[in-house]
């Protein structure tokens, strides 16, 4: 069963897009087969993960507003990864958006029949609770949420959780956290006092594993290469490892009947 995943934070530079790229990359080199949505106007994905503007014909915008099918607008990068591209223009969809009849969930209803090709999909979303989020969330089985371990990581995050909370009653019940992941950890003590914090406010949903704040994790998407390719031996790609290795095995787990 494929298991789409948004990530999601309307706190800027948190972490979404790196984590999306790394856990889009450590899936496919788990033999798992991806789509990555990029579902931000900042295109960090869409270049992150190699995609030049110029191979870009369609993209999340022309799904989102016209006809154009998912299908027809994804980019193939290998055998068992595809891209759905975002770009600049995406931020008129969210006004755009606001004039269409179930304006929530255009995604979900595009991607239905498209989703069934993968195991998993992985949303990367922009800093706002706006439409394009709202999207992400109706569409997703999960949300994965990177808190960065600085002051101020709890702030927001009640409010992720009502509307999270506001889309499982307006359509989309199933959705649940698939985590909340706290990033750019150090040995300081205010990052370990910050993830004690948010473990303290919710022990149910937050990781134990940590992804610590590492160099290499920011300059892999410069290369257009994920952590495992550009610096598979960093504490960025061991950490990310383990992420991958957690999420897969809570695949089918939880709706499984005791025998
Ligand atoms: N673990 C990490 N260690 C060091 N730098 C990191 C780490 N994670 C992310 N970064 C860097 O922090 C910045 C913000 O990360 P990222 O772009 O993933 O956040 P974001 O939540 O997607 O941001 P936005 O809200 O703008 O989309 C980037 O420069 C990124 O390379
Ligand atoms: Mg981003």
């Amino acid at each position: 069963m494929v298991r789409v995943i948004a990530l999601a934070n309307q706190k800027g530079g948190v972490g979404k897009t790196t984590t999306a790229l790394n856990i889009a990359a450590g899936l496919l080199k788990n033999g798992q087969k991806v789509l990555l949505i990029d579902l931000d106007p900042q295109s960090n994905a869409t270049s992150g993960a190699g995609v030049d503007k110029k191979e870009i014909n369609f993209d999340a915008y022309d799904v989102l507003i016209s006809n154009r099918s998912v299908k027809s607008a994804i980019l193939k990068r290998t055998d068992n990864f595809d891209i759905l591209p975002s770009s600049p223009e995406l931020a008129g969809a969210e006004i755009e958006l606001t004039k269409k009849k179930n304006r929530q969930m255009i995604l979900k209803r595009k991607i239905a029949q498209e989703k069934e090709n993968y195991d998993f999909v992985i949303i990367d979303n922009p800093p706002a609770l706006g439409l394009l989020s709202l999207n992400s969330l109706m569409a997703a089985d999960s949300v994965l949420i990177p808190v960065q371990a600085e002051y101020f990581a709890l702030e927001g995050l009640a409010q992720l959780k009502k509307t999270i909370d506001l889309v499982k009653e307006h359509g989309n019940l199933g959705l649940t956290i698939e985590g909340i992941l706290m990033t750019m950890t150090t040995h300081t003590k205010i990052s370990r006092q910050v993830v004690a914090e948010v473990e303290k406010h919710f022990p149910e949903e937050t990781y134990s594993i940590t992804i610590p704040r590492n160099v290499r994790l920011t300059e892999a998407p410069s290369f257009g290469q994920s952590i495992f390719d550009f610096a598979g031996f960093s504490s960025g790609a061991r950490a990310y490892n383990k992420l991958v290795k957690e999420i897969i095995s809570k695949d089918g787990t939880e709706e499984s009947e005791p025998s």
